[in-house]
């Protein structure tokens, strides 16, 4: 079984997706499990963070490619259906074919060793998602549950049919944040949003495994204001190993093709120490 995690947070801009995507990352290189990371976010933030601009190309030309063919019926269901002889075929090679695995999903790309990604596309927005918001839960563990240890999903910063649909398909979820009083202010909001729409109202079991703080900087007032109020509401939900604000962050994203735009590749070592630590911090919540 996969271990399926969410990162959620209905402010904007607070690093979901800078750590979602090097959690994953990081997880892909410490870890001897394989790691799908889900870009549910319209913006293709995490897709573009990842895929080379080629790779995104192709993507806006077949939005198949994406997100949007897993959740498109009318398309998932003629390739499960073709998936021998019709028109859309994928080579398997003759070693996997052995091993019995399976022919990998369109929508399904590679970014580095162990680590492959499901990208989304703007047009996802045209999907009608409120008739199955169940799809991407029943895909992720019924279609390719065991090929992967972890699933990180990328939220967008919206109640919305997408977030709703990350939600239910994951099974645990981290809040990464700023540690500003004013960016902290919404996370009462998120949790009544998460217990009505998605406990109550689907009776989907979904567990809190934390906050990260994000764009930390120790001199700041902000920050020990931040810390102070979260560390009393939150208590050992708190994340102990934090991500600093740091220009080499910010730069990363701007690379293209550089490995070095994730963290766990930057050669300051105390990026890369505070990544590893995060990620090792999540997978120790994961087993409490
Ligand atoms: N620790 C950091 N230090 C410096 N810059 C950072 C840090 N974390 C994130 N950023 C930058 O802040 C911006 C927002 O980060 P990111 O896109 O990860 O947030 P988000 O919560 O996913 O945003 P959205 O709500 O739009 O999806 C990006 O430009 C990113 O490069
Ligand atoms: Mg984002």
């Amino acid at each position: 079984v996969s271990e399926i995690i969410a990162f959620m947070n209905m402010k904007g801009g607070v690093g979901k997706t800078t750590l979602a995507v090097n959690v994953a990352y990081t997880l892909a290189k410490l870890s001897s499990k394989r790691v799908l990371l889900v870009d549910m976010d319209p913006q293709m933030n995490a897709t573009q963070y990842c895929m080379s601009m080629k790779q995104v190309e192709r993507i806006l030309k077949d939005k198949n490619q994406s997100i949007f063919g897993l959740l498109n019926n009318e398309y998932s269901l003629k390739i499960n259906k073709t998936s021998n002889s019709g028109d859309y075929q994928r080579k398997i090679s003759d070693e996997d074919a052995l091993k019995g695995k399976r022919k990998k999903d369109p929508w399904i790309h590679r970014v580095s060793n162990n680590l492959d990604m499901i990208p989304s596309t703007l047009e996802v927005m045209y999907l009608n998602l409120s008739s199955t918001p169940h799809k991407l839960r029943r895909y992720l563990k019924n279609q390719i549950d065991g090929e992967y240890g972890y699933i990180i999903i990328d939220c967008p910063p919206t109640i919305s049919p997408y977030t709703k649909a990350a939600l239910l398909a994951a099974d645990k979820y981290v809040v990464p944040t700023k540690a500003e009083v004013f960016t902290t202010l919404g996370l009462p909001l998120l949790q009544r949003y998460i217990e009505q729409v998605i406990l109550d109202a689907s009776g989907h079991d979904l567990e809190f495994l934390g906050v990260i703080l994000n764009m930390v900087d120790e001199r700041r007032k902000m920050y020990k204001k931040g810390k102070a109020s979260l560390s009393e509401k939150y208590k050992n939900k708190l994340f102990e190993s934090e991500l600093s604000n740091r220009e080499d962050i910010a730069k990363a994203i701007d690379d293209d093709l550089s490995k070095e735009k994730y963290l766990f590749e930057i050669k300051n070592p105390e990026v890369k120490n505070e990544i590893i630590n995060i990620t090792k911090e999540l997978v120790r919540r994961l087993k409490k």
